[in-house]
């Protein structure tokens, strides 16, 4: 297969070559014996590099390794670990660009969104850093005379994070960068799909590992996805964090639950966008070629539904269809690029598929539709409108660049249309006027895990918690209270007088 020649330069500033270890137990350990994976530039089909996977050994071995980490790591104080994250973030900062390129090589994302991606994982190390010194516990009144009560929260031991290719390192971040402060040690599993940029970012966290001398915390175990059970089932992982389809997620849902293991769940997405007649039409067509084109179509908050006012619906469409007709698709690397290409020959198929379904369930492709017949997997983003709600294709997550539109009359329909999906991730309302705005966050409105007004679903900051409802999985990352899913609670009560009063004022005998 053809080299692509941009590829090693970029590895070297990383320290990797043209083969590569898939699996890392810390600074100068690593090994592979599972199959070899190919990674594969998805916009030209050329090898970038190939690495040797992990074998359902290699994954005991991670595993064993993380625990006897994570055992040393847990009695150093939450804000020396804060310092450490503090450290790593400086090294994002540094290799920003490179990493930003990788990403944009390996996934096809335009290199703005590679770049940000990176910036995303600098900002939650910050925020990870404020929180090694916030990881509070309450205190409460106790009924008992000179008692004490109160919370704290101790670190869960080791955490499973598993990625998807379509955000390979930034949502390894959320989860590592506070895993990390909670005092925890990570085994990440990343997208078989984009295997280099995890080991690119695994250099990095080598880095911080030795120059601080720490517990070996951060283990890379890149593997087939038949391999994954052997991490989901293990007993000794305390939380797996999954990012990935509603189908698998629900699959290591049931299989962590079974062993008593904790969860925390990002899945599918089938995000709305509401607009409403007095809607400014300036913020919707960008919001909504970012929502819908960005990344390809390939996010989770990719917004794949558009719910327009009838009387809105003869000017929306065409004014968004002119807009995509300037998105210039190509080399992701190209700064004039918009939007790359989809992550190998299925996505496309999967795209094609539901163009034809949505012909044949009577829906019109108002612009795009086709595969482009040239090497990578490049689509066109497509609008499509005709389509019910209910109708199977707009009910499930295509991901790919296809926007329904539909139209509504009043706004009470406008928010059951865009609930009524079995997935409940983010939604958006564009208006001007404050009680549809309101309407729209209050209990009765939008069922999803966020919600906006006059910005799009998609591009979330990290400070906020992340996920959703229903066939998303109900987890939340990231920013917010989101540090307390990778530590346990303990609940301690405290008596410092010298009488044994009970609960409830139970007299348990004495006469
Ligand atoms: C994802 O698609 O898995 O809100 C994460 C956003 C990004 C994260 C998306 N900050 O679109």
């Amino acid at each position: 297969m053809k080299l692509d020649a941009r590829a090693l330069p970029l590895l070297e500033t990383f320290g990797l070559r043209a083969e590569n270890a898939g699996v890392c137990l810390g600074p100068d350990r690593w090994s592979g014996s599972g199959p070899t994976i190919a990674s594969i530039n998805p916009a030209n089909e050329t090898l970038l590099a190939r690495l040797a996977s992990a074998s359902a050994a290699d994954v005991d071995a991670a595993i064993a390794a993380a625990s006897e980490a994570a055992r040393a790591w847990r009695s150093v104080p939450a804000p020396q670990r804060g310092e450490a994250i503090r450290r790593f973030g400086q090294l994002l900062r540094e290799n920003k660009d490179a990493l930003g390129t990788l990403v944009s090589l390996e996934n096809g994302k335009i290199k703005a969104e590679g770049d940000g991606e990176v910036q995303e994982m600098i900002d939650i190390a910050d925020f990870a850093v404020g929180q090694s010194r916030m990881l509070y516990g309450k205190t409460m009144p106790s009924e008992r005379l000179q008692h004490r009560m109160m919370e704290q929260w101790h670190p869960l031991g080791v955490v499973g994070v598993i990625t998807a290719f379509n955000f390979p390192v930034a949502v390894w971040a959320w989860n590592a960068m506070l895993a990390a402060v909670c005092g925890n040690a990570i085994v990440w599993k990343p997208s078989p799909k984009t295997p280099l940029t995890a080991l690119a970012v695994q250099t990095l966290a080598n880095r911080i590992v030795e120059t601080l001398n720490l517990p070996p915390i951060f283990v890379l175990c890149v593997c087939e996805n038949a391999v994954a059970p052997a991490l989901v089932e293990d007993a000794r992982i305390s939380l797996v964090s999954f990012t990935g389809s509603s189908a698998v997620g629900r699959n290591v849902a049931q299989s962590v639950a079974g062993r008593f293991g904790k969860v925390l769940l990002e899945c599918a997405g089938n995000n709305a966008v509401i607009i409403a007649a007095d809607a400014d039409l300036d913020l919707v067509v960008p919001a909504v070629l970012f929502g819908a084109v960005g990344t390809a179509g390939q996010r989770c908050t990719t917004t794949r539904r558009l719910i327009v006012h009838r009387s809105l619906i003869d000017t929306i469409v065409p004014r968004l269809a002119a807009a995509y007709a300037q998105v210039r698709i190509g080399d992701p690397l190209d700064h004039q690029t918009l939007m790359g290409p989809l992550i190998d020959a299925d996505a496309v198929t999967n795209y094609r598929r539901a163009i034809d379904e949505a012909r044949a369930a009577g829906g019109r492709i108002e612009c795009g539709g086709r595969a482009l017949s040239q090497p990578g997997h490049f689509v066109e983003p497509a609008i499509v409108t005709g389509l019910p709600t209910a109708s199977k294709l707009v009910q499930r997550e295509t991901f790919a660049p296809i926007l329904y539109v539909s139209a509504f009359d009043s706004l009470d329909e406008a928010i059951a249309q865009n609930n009524a999906v079995r997935q409940g991730l983010s939604s958006a309302i564009f208006t001007r006027d404050v009680h549809s705005a309101e309407a729209f966050l209050a209990s009765a409105g939008s069922d999803c895990g966020i919600a906006n007004v006059n910005l799009g679903t998609s591009g979330a900051e990290i400070g906020g918690a992340f996920g959703g409802e229903k066939e998303t999985g109900g987890g939340r990352e990231s920013g917010s209270d989101a540090w307390q899913n990778y530590m346990r609670r303990q609940t301690n009560t405290i008596n410092w007088g010298s009488e044994l009063p009970l609960a409830q004022g139970i007299r348990f005998g004495e006469t």
